[in-house]
């Protein structure tokens, strides 16, 4: 090889190095050039053969040739092509960081509900978001011309004969609450039953901080043929407050009505952050309300086929963003769908 070649295959291997696309392609140059078996060491190999005159010139013109090829494969690993990736390993780059994920609060306050209430013997039923007539209001009570069914209030999802008449218990709607799962549950067991259903409910309600055109309930339904007390239904929601807010939570019931519960009552939380003081999240009161409870009506029974002499029960229902907001002193039910990575971080 002449020193006329030897420039000028110096010329190419630079220019290869420079178009080197990825580190793949930077390391089999590598190799081409300066690996063991590469035409550079072959060269220097050589030398013997080169006329001994021309030897110290030729061999300084390979040494800079192999100097050359090293900065340049050296200068494209530290800095890769676009596309490219750096063929080592920088020990002194930043490590990626991976944000580890959290439960959503809501899936937070069921998961800790089937806990709490599997304790006490509950399993958790399921039913669809789409229901009939039938299940959300006929056989819980609820006649064609109470309010909760008006299309102000409940998306119906077919209204065939609904405008003006009464429709047929087959017409279908997103359910309003989760109770017609008590209906489910009755229908296909024999008591005694004891079951908890989570689940999305529907109400055409405008949203604001503490409304939600879809929301999360948890239902409760015991029944059994022997005789269950309200008493009954007091210790077990006193036990899920304790469990659920803390030591010091007790519960006391109010007067209510609701069509599926005979009696029925509304379910306060004492307030867990004022110990039932008063203060600005009980607004005062010392009280929080948290459900709607109360014992299953003897008409529901026999909607379902049971027969209201032999078996007697109690049921109730509240709502999963009402339980995490005051749990977690959550402000605005909204944050709740929003997703924001800030705030799910701090309950987290
Ligand atoms: N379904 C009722 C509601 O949505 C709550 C409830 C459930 C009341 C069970 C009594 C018994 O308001």
């Amino acid at each position: 090889m002449t020193l006329e070649e030897l420039e000028k295959g110096k010329a190419e291997s630079l220019a290869e190095i420079a178009a080197a696309a990825d580190a793949a392609a930077v390391e089999r140059l590598r190799v081409k050039y300066v690996g063991r078996n590469g035409s550079i060491p072959a060269l220097i190999k050589g030398m013997k053969d080169v006329p001994k005159e021309e030897r110290p010139a030729f061999g300084k013109a390979v040494q800079a040739w192999r100097a050359e090829v090293e900065a340049a494969l050296a200068a494209k690993v530290a800095a890769p092509a676009a596309g490219g990736s750096s063929a080592t390993l920088d020990p002194t780059l930043p490590g990626r960081w991976f944000e580890p994920g959290a439960e959503h609060p809501l899936s937070r306050v069921i998961a800790e509900t089937a806990r709490i209430f599997g304790h006490l013997g509950f399993t958790v039923a399921d039913g669809p978001d789409i229901e009939t007539r039938f299940n959300n209001f006929t056989a819980l009570n609820t006649p064609p011309h109470h309010p909760s069914q008006d299309r102000r209030d409940t998306f119906w999802l077919e209204t065939p004969e609904f405008e003006g008449g009464e429709g047929t218990p087959e017409d279908l709607l997103l359910r309003t609450q989760t109770s017609p799962v008590q209906i489910r549950t009755m229908l296909q067991n024999k008591p005694p039953v004891r079951v908890i259903c989570p689940g999305r409910t529907y109400r055409r309600d405008t949203t604001d901080a503490t409304h939600s055109a879809n929301f999360h309930q948890i239902e409760g339904l015991y029944v059994d043929s022997k005789p269950v007390s309200l008493a009954d239904l007091k210790s077990v929601l006193a036990y899920f407050a304790r469990e659920m807010m803390g030591d010091s939570v007790t519960v006391r019931f109010r007067p209510h009505f609701f069509p599926f519960t005979e009696p029925s009552v509304e379910v306060d939380f004492s307030c867990h952050v004022c110990k039932g003081k008063g203060c600005a999240v009980c607004k005062q009161s010392g009280w929080i309300e948290v459900a709607g409870a109360g014992m299953v009506d003897p008409r529901v029974f026999r909607f379902v086929g049971w027969n209201p002499d032999e078996v007697s029960g109690y049921a109730f229902g509240f709502g999963v963003e009402r339980i995490a907001m005051i749990k977690y002193g959550i402000p605005d039910i909204r944050w709740l769908y929003e997703n924001d990575v800030r705030f799910l971080e701090q309950i987290a």
